[in-house]
């Protein structure tokens, strides 16, 4: 359930940045994006230009129309938090 979902700040995000383990944000919500990989119609390699990253502007400047919220649903790992103050 929503209680369970991570709460993750851009420094753990940035470490899932490969191919076989690739997370990114979209609007606020991280995803695991590594089964889509392959299944992307754009191609693997400009979906890994965000991996690790907060990819809502590219994303949104490359098909504003689709909705990753729907499509990426089950691969939804947490939320993007603010990096905690030291
Ligand atoms: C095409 C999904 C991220 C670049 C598409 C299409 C879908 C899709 C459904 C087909 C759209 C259509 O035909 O109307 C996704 C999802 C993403 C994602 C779910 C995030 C998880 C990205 C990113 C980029 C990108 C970050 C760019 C760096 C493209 C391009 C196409 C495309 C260039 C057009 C491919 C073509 O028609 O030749 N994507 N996309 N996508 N995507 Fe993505």
């Amino acid at each position: 359930g929503a209680t369970s979902l991570a709460r993750i700040p851009p420094s753990v995000l940035r470490t899932h940045n490969k191919r076989d383990d690739a997370w990114a944000a979209f609007s606020g919500k991280v995803y695991n994006i590594t089964p889509y990989l392959a299944f992307h119609p754009g191609g693997e390699k400009e979906l890994m230009r965000i991996a690790g990253r907060d990819g809502t502007k590219l994303f949104a400047l490359t098909h504003a129309w689709v909705n990753v919220d729907f499509m990426l649903d089950a691969c939804l790992v947490g939320f993007l938090v603010p990096e905690p103050s030291s």
